[in-house]
């Protein structure tokens, strides 16, 4: 481990990131009343280009008079490649009020479209004396963001999480796919047949590269990986199986693009009993071994050691974070 430590982006809690279009007021006012730990109002893609003003002004009307409690406040701007990103920042950073917390970009390229956007909004916070920095959530979703990740990750002190984009990034890496997140049925392995000449099928994860890569530039970065889309929201068991694998490999939290998934996104993101149950029995073991000047030990017939502490430490410190809602 390096001498210097990560620098953490502020701490949030994460779990559910509850999308929702910009254009729609109902779905806006629901939004704000719903247990999603963040919500984003979204400017991009659930925004049809003709209603691009009209829902900018609905969603600053959102931020600035409906009662968001507890939640993190975001907004998806467009891309840097559209004309409607300037307009979207200007608006909203001069217009939002104090409970803007976050602006999401999407389709980041290069760490230049984060520098110019951090260069917008600093411009703006500073013409207008907001108070409160706004922070940024960045949508990794082409081929040439996940090869720019690093950059991107360390291009702006206000970066907090990284995102997958998964439909976007599978449309930029031309992917035989039309599906949003989720397993595809030709991603297989077939076996080699047994005596019987039985072969066995074994479902891969075709998005497990995309989502580790991010996973490794947020942790080094200090910033919150954030696991995207599962467009089917008529299947919580996919959604489960999705946002479990996720959570296993260091995500936080997964995106609800329907209001049925966020209470999944909320219990799959927080540790169970019996996980936390077998973090406090290792912390415990892993005490009483260094009192006897032994740095591992058995526990239930299997080896832990100094590691052991720190990941059951991980474990720890969520379930504390989440006590402090
Ligand atoms: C999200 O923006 C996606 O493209 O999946
Ligand atoms: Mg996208």
């Amino acid at each position: 481990m390096a001498f210097l430590p990560v620098e953490q982006a502020p701490a949030r809690i994460n779990r559910s990131e509850l999308a929702v279009p910009g254009s729609n007021s109902r779905f806006l006012e629901k939004a704000a009343q719903s247990d999603a730990d963040v919500v984003f109002l979204d400017l991009e893609d659930a925004v049809a280009p003709d209603d691009k003003d009209r829902a900018r002004k609905l969603v600053i009307e959102a931020i600035n008079d409906l009662d968001w409690g507890r939640k993190t406040v975001s907004v998806r701007i467009n891309a840097t490649d559209t004309h409607y990103m300037y307009r979207d920042v200007v608006d909203l950073m001069e217009n939002a009020g104090e409970r803007l917390d976050l602006i999401m970009l999407p389709k980041v390229d290069v760490a230049e479209d984060v520098y110019a956007l951090d260069m917008l909004c600093t411009q703006i916070e500073t013409a207008k004396n907001r108070k409160k920095r706004v922070g940024f959530e960045l949508i990794i979703e082409t081929a040439r963001g996940l090869m720019n990740i690093d950059a991107i990750a360390g291009a702006s002190k206000r970066n907090e999480s990284l995102h997958f984009g998964v439909a976007d990034f599978a449309a930029s890496m031309k992917m035989r796919t039309t599906q949003i997140g989720g397993p595809h049925p030709d991603y297989v392995v077939l076996s080699n047949a047994d005596d019987n000449g039985n072969r066995d099928t074994y479902w891969g994860d075709m998005w497990h590269y995309a989502i580790v890569r991010i996973v490794v530039a947020a942790r080094s970065h200090g910033l919150r990986p954030i696991d995207g889309p599962f467009g089917d929201f008529s299947d919580p068991d996919g959604y489960r199986a999705q946002a479990n694998r996720a959570g296993v490999l260091g995500c936080e939290g997964k995106w609800a693009i329907h209001p049925s998934q966020v209470a999944l996104g909320n219990e799959l993101f927080s540790p169970s009993e019996v996980e936390v149950t077998k973090a406090k029995r290792i912390l415990e073991a892993m005490e009483v071994a260094q009192k006897e000047g032994r740095g591992a030990v058995a526990l239930d017939g299997k080896l832990i050691d100094l590691a052991s502490i720190r990941q059951a430490e991980v474990l720890i410190a969520t379930v504390e974070k989440l006590k402090a809602l």
